[in-house]
């Protein structure tokens, strides 16, 4: 089998290298030539776990090739992906089809036989269909068939979702089509991975509705944590009363600053478009939106509120800026709109990030880039963990008490126990625990300083 992935990004790349590992022949392109050359020269442009390995070891077996050459690599391929981006458009928030459309009107000009045109981005509903008539449009005699292959992989363990994941989703509808799909996800078969063969719309709404699914459940126990903080009640206790129920589930009902990165939000923000248009608005998807939004502005009030109701002229030390650990992606991180306003209510921040810092020197101005974790705590009037790198999990108390100022520390992301803190002696503030802790912290807080 041979394919074409066009879009090396994170999932394009994540995808060719596995497939390239499932023994399929890939190439994948990029219109970007500079990421084509550092992947040529066995870099990896972003950071992603068990990547580069992989990516040499394929490379080095001649079973996956890189180049901006999208006509060679589409010529005599079996399937082709397109892995393009598709943000949210600036203005209505529908997601921009540009570049899918932009690399359709490319894949019909390069097609020398029958191939299959998977969509493999984030494409909604009726755009599997409309990728069918450009490419019928241009190369009216072509033989070929639209299929959707939504990605679930998850940024930071991309590898392992990819090559054993919960279920294979594609789209459809000719028996030719679904021959050549089963045949690329083989080795999946094999090991006995759910594989739902679906209608085109409907593999293109699978996708919408989880992540809006998933979104939902962060926001919901983010909105449980803040009513745990006035009842007296602990979140995580919570999270783990209503996880432990089979039909809930105890994957994301961790509380925090409100979910970031490069799907959740502009996802659910396609799918309330595109149900809006359809005339059937999902209601409850708007309302995670705006609470969600809401939330990543309310953070920035409390740190201010842990730093004695004002951080102006006070220096905060800002731990972890990616939307999530385990990745280099800024994308729509809640740092993004934690720090600006930690800025703008007069705070100078220091910031360490083990990943993020080259994307996120590029996204926030005047903000101290340093070393390390400890070397950002220096001075500081407060530290504030944003996202919880398994390094942040295990500082050393002793040493971080003596370089802050103020030995304040604001945990969004509940990495660290109230009592120990406590005994460490912090004024610790986390989310939804501890209802008369973050009162009295405050109240000490502002009588020491
Ligand atoms: N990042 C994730 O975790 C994730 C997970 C599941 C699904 N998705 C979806 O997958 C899609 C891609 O996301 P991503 O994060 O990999 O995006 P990305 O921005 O990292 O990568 C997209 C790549 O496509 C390239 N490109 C754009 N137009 C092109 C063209 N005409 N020819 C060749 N290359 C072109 C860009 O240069 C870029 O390298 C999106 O629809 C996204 O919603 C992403």
């Amino acid at each position: 089998m041979r394919i074409a992935v066009i879009g090396t990004g994170y999932v394009g790349l994540v995808s060719g290298a596995c497939f390239s590992e499932f023994g399929v022949e890939v190439t994948c392109v990029d219109n970007d030539a500079a990421k084509i050359g550092r992947l040529e020269k066995g870099e990896i442009p972003i950071f992603e776990p068990g990547l580069e390995q992989l990516v040499a070891t394929n490379k080095a077996a001649g079973r996956l090739r890189f180049t901006t050459d999208l006509r060679a690599a589409v010529a005599g391929a079996d399937a082709v992906f397109i892995a393009v981006g598709t943000p949210s458009r600036r203005g209505d928030g529908h997601a921009d089809l540009s570049y899918v459309f932009a690399a359709a009107e490319e894949v019909a000009a390069a097609l020398t036989g029958y191939a299959v045109i998977v969509t493999k981005s984030t494409v909604p509903v009726g755009t599997g269909r409309k990728v069918e008539e450009i490419v019928r449009r241009k190369r009216p005699d072509a033989p070929f068939d639209v299929a959707s292959n939504p990605e679930f992989l998850r940024e930071g363990s991309a590898i392992g979702d990819f090559m054993r994941p919960d279920r294979v989703v594609i789209g459809a509808e000719s028996e030719r089509a679904r021959t050549v799909m089963k045949e690329l996800y083989r080795p999946l078969f094999l090991l006995e991975t759910p594989i739902l063969f679906t209608a085109l719309e409907t593999a293109e709404l699978i996708k919408y509705a989880a992540n809006s699914f998933l979104a939902t459940k962060i926001a919901f126990i983010n909105e449980i944590a803040d009513l745990c903080e006035k009842v007296g009640a602990d979140v995580q206790d919570v999270a783990r009363g209503i996880g432990l129920d089979g039909r809930i589930g105890r994957k994301f009902l961790h509380a925090g600053p409100g979910f970031g990165g490069s799907c959740f939000p502009k996802d659910c923000l396609a799918l309330v478009r595109t149900a809006q248009e359809a005339g059937a608005p999902v209601s409850i998807i708007e309302t995670v939106l705006t609470g969600n939004d809401r939330r990543k502005a309310q953070m920035a009030e409390r740190i201010v509120r842990a730093c004695g109701g004002s951080v102006a002229g006070k220096t905060v030390a800002a731990l972890g800026l990616t939307f999530k650990p385990n990745t280099d992606d800024m994308r729509d991180s809640p740092s993004l709109a934690i720090i600006p306003a930690l800025q703008a209510a007069g705070a100078t921040v220091r910031a360490f990030d083990p990943e993020g810092m080259g994307e996120a020197k590029k996204l926030l101005n005047g903000v101290t880039f340093c070393a390390s974790a400890y070397e950002a705590m220096e001075g500081a009037h407060a530290l504030v963990i944003i996202t919880e790198w398994n390094e942040f999990r295990a500082l050393d108390l002793g040493r971080v008490k003596s370089l802050l100022k103020s030995p304040t520390v604001v945990d969004l992301r509940d990495i660290y126990k109230p009592d120990d803190m406590a005994e460490a002696g912090f004024y610790y503030f986390s989310i939804g625990r501890d209802a008369a802790e973050p009162a009295r912290a405050e109240r000490r807080a502002s009588r020491n300083r």
